[in-house]
């Protein structure tokens, strides 16, 4: 008896997928090194028709061909070196998927070397954390289509559904998958350091209690805010500590860490020029927590704010929900720039619809955006779409008052800030850059275009 899929990688990701599978019926096998993974294997899926390896000779030899291998391994180097592992075993047709947050252009090279061999290989980002992966998660599979083909069934099986609809779509050639991944995850790196300000603003600016705090995101998150970030958030706030009688949350460092997909989006997005401002913010302040013996020191010189501030909390809420639009609205333009520059040939109706379930920026909003794109495919950027544009007048007065506030007391508000800033800049008919060409036109000669002709020009200045 021959095996329809095989995983690499049975560590929590990797086995929960793979029981997925089983669960939806399909004959599916994993390995492991290490032993204990393939023991775990084989005791969470006892009921299933399930087999683990840690011989890898054995392994590939149960699937059938063509082979199809998912890989769910560290991303960096591990996958190039499980990669060599396995070549000698593979023949021509068969495909690898590597599932990990790899970088896409790691992924386009892996594409090319493999190609010479016969062997196809796929990026796709997961997303859902391992209680997606385990019921159900957002895919963004990105490769050559025929390999897709193979593997289709399998995936709309296990992933997510909204409304009946899969949470999986082909997105396209090359590491698109992989590039799409990353600026999901981008997205949600804005996303959580916006819910951690606003947790700020909250505690600091209005003196709220973790309980009251609680309260308000609990709220609003049975309204418009709705989503999965802003749930697991109100969730976190009531858990106590095991050690001392303290709230768990209060008890944790303030210096956050990453793995890096955050920062990919941002270094691509210079590359792109195609800037994603809150996405920034978000990691610039990832970095900046770890600066905790100067930031102590620091408050030391200068003293600590009296933060309190006076907004309402309706104010804040659509402060937040200005911010996370934009957040949105960002990732998105990045997609559909690097759509053109990669020749990706996005569509965003369908990335949106997929994002809609499973994954960790799912939210609400998402339905939204999902209409907007549906409508119009071609939209360059979300502010562009009439119903966006009504939301977003909407939330305005309460953002600028909330940003306002926070800004005169001195609670630092990276991402509301920037989030604003970028609205009234994208929102610019002229902005102030004609300075900037005239002073580098004054101090080294690099000319600048006129409003009134066509060509370009040089002043003598003085
Ligand atoms: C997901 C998550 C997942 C992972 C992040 C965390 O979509 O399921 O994004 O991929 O939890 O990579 O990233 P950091 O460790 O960088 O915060």
């Amino acid at each position: 008896k021959k095996y329809k899929l095989g995983m690499i990688g049975l560590g929590t990701m990797g086995r929960n997928l793979l029981l997925n599978m089983a669960d939806k019926g399909f004959s599916v096998t994993g390995y492991d090194k290490d032993q204990k993974m393939i023991a775990k294997l084989e005791d969470e899926g006892k009921n299933h028709n399930l087999e683990g390896f840690d011989n890898i000779e054995n392994f590939i030899d149960s699937l059938q061909t063509p082979r199809t291998l998912i890989l769910l391994v560290p991303a960096g180097p591990i996958v190039d070196s499980v990669i060599a592992e396995l070549k000698p075993l593979l023949s021509k047709g068969d495909i690898i998927i590597d599932s990990g947050n790899s970088h896409f252009s790691d992924t386009n090279r892996r594409v090319a070397e493999l190609e010479n061999d016969g062997l196809h290989f796929f990026g796709m980002g997961i997303s859902g954390g391992e209680e997606g992966a385990r019921f159900g998660p957002s895919m963004m599979p990105g490769g050559d289509k025929n390999a897709y083909n193979v593997m289709k069934d399998i995936f709309e099986a296990i992933a997510a559904k909204v409304n009946n609809d899969p949470c999986v779509t082909y997105i396209g050639p090359g590491a698109s998958g992989h590039f799409v991944k990353m600026v999901h995850n981008g997205i949600e790196y804005a996303i959580m350091q916006l819910l951690a300000e606003t947790y700020g603003i909250l505690k600091n600016g209005l003196g709220y209690s973790n309980q009251e705090i609680h309260n308000v995101f609990k709220k609003w998150n049975e309204g418009r805010l709705q989503s999965f970030l802003l749930e697991i958030t109100t969730d976190i706030f009531p858990v106590k500590d095991t050690e001392t009688p303290n709230d768990l949350l209060d008890m944790i460092k303030d210096e956050a860490r990453s793995k890096g997909t955050g920062k990919w989006t941002s270094e691509v997005s210079m590359e792109l020029q195609l800037p994603v401002p809150t996405i920034n913010e978000a990691v610039t302040n990832r970095d900046l927590s770890k600066y905790k013996a100067l930031r102590v020191s620091l408050e030391e010189a200068f003293g600590k704010k009296d933060s309190k501030i006076d907004i309402s909390i309706d104010d804040l809420e659509n402060a937040f929900y200005f911010s996370m639009i934009s957040a949105y609205a960002q990732g998105l333009h990045l997609l559909v720039q690097a759509s053109k520059e990669y020749k990706y040939e996005l569509k965003l109706n369908q990335i949106a619809k997929i994002w809609r379930g499973g994954c960790i920026i799912r939210a609400k909003f998402l339905e939204d955006i999902y209409q907007a794109y549906d409508k119009n495919n071609s939209l360059e950027h979300l502010f562009g779409d009439a119903g966006i544009q009504k939301i977003i007048k909407s939330t305005l007065a309460g953002t600028r008052k909330t940003v306002a506030a926070c800004v005169s007391s001195g609670i630092g508000i990276p991402a509301f800030a920037s989030t604003l800033t970028y609205f009234d800049t994208i929102t610019s008919a002229r902005m102030p850059s004609n300075l900037i060409q005239a002073q580098r036109d004054f101090f080294g000669a690099h000319t600048f275009e006129r409003i009134d002709k066509e060509g370009v020009f040089h002043a003598k200045w003085n």
